[in-house]
């Protein structure tokens, strides 16, 4: 098992067709204690026992830091560590440039991109303590390409600026054995996507990937499971692509 006696921790975590259900599910499966954040609404507690009853969920909101920051301790005063930390929470929004309010892009950075400095602040000082961790962080193609298929500018700017931030932080915690890596997934059939888009638009998307097809959860919990493992042990401030070749660079 590749996260044997690991610790995970996994924003967003508990909608059952996400990508984070899906990391937390296959970290589960290869031996990780897993701890799933999400808003109240989305039932963290009940996305945890589904996955196993050795398994945690809490209400953590990631744009509020007193939040992050009280999830995290409890999380350590259960299972006494944090190994791996998935910065997957987000939000997306379908507009165009001229049409994003200061509401809009305040919401949309905030989830990805504050969140992933909050959720990182709160676990680094029990990383530190332990002398080693992964943090994973969900970017986009989007940032990478300019706009992905539905999200807005904002939402790119957002998910660059992850690129950026987990970069840097690579750079400040390698030394201490605290490795922060990147995906950046293609477009994965998950609830962000739902209702946006036709059959026919996802089959005419589909033609255009390499791998012929959209992804699915499990494309990136697999990656994640990766980045989280030793295997990964020599991998720091890398962007993984996992978009069936959506966009080859
Ligand atoms: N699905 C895709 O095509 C795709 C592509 C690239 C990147 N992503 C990114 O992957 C991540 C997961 O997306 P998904 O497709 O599984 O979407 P999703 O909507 O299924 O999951 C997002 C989760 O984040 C939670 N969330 C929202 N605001 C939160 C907050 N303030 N605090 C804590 N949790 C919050 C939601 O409750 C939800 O469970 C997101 O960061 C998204 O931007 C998705």
């Amino acid at each position: 098992m590749l996260l044997k006696d690991k610790v995970a921790v996994i924003t967003g975590g508990a909608g059952i067709n996400g990508l984070g259900y899906a990391t937390a599910r296959l970290m589960a499966v290869q031996g990780a204690r897993v701890v799933v954040l999400d808003l109240a609404q989305a039932d963290p507690a009940g996305a945890a026992a589904r996955i196993g009853s050795q398994h945690l969920g809490l209400v953590a909101d990631v744009t509020d830091k007193a939040s992050c920051e009280a999830a995290i301790a409890e999380a350590v005063k259960q299972f006494g560590r944090i190994d791996i930390l998935v910065n997957n929470a987000g939000i997306t929004q379908p507009v165009k440039t001229l049409e994003i309010t200061g509401t809009d892009y305040d919401r949309i950075l905030d989830v990805s991109l504050r969140g992933t400095l909050y959720m990182s602040q709160a676990v680094l000082p029990t990383m530190r303590a332990q002398q080693g961790g992964s943090i994973i962080c969900i970017s986009s193609v989007s940032a990478q390409r300019g706009g992905g298929i539905l999200g807005g500018p904002h939402y790119s700017a957002a998910k660059a600026g992850v690129l950026g931030l987990a970069r840097a932080m690579a750079r400040e915690f390698g030394p201490e054995g605290i490795r922060v890596n990147c995906i950046t997934p293609g477009l994965i059939g998950t609830d962000i996507i739902k209702g946006k888009l036709t059959e026919e638009k996802k089959a005419e998307i589909a033609e255009t990937i390499p791998l012929g097809r959209l992804g699915r959860a499990e494309d990136i919990g697999g990656a994640c499971v990766f980045l989280g493992s030793d295997l990964s042990q020599y991998c720091t401030g890398i962007t993984l692509d996992v978009n069936g070749g959506m966009l080859i660079h």
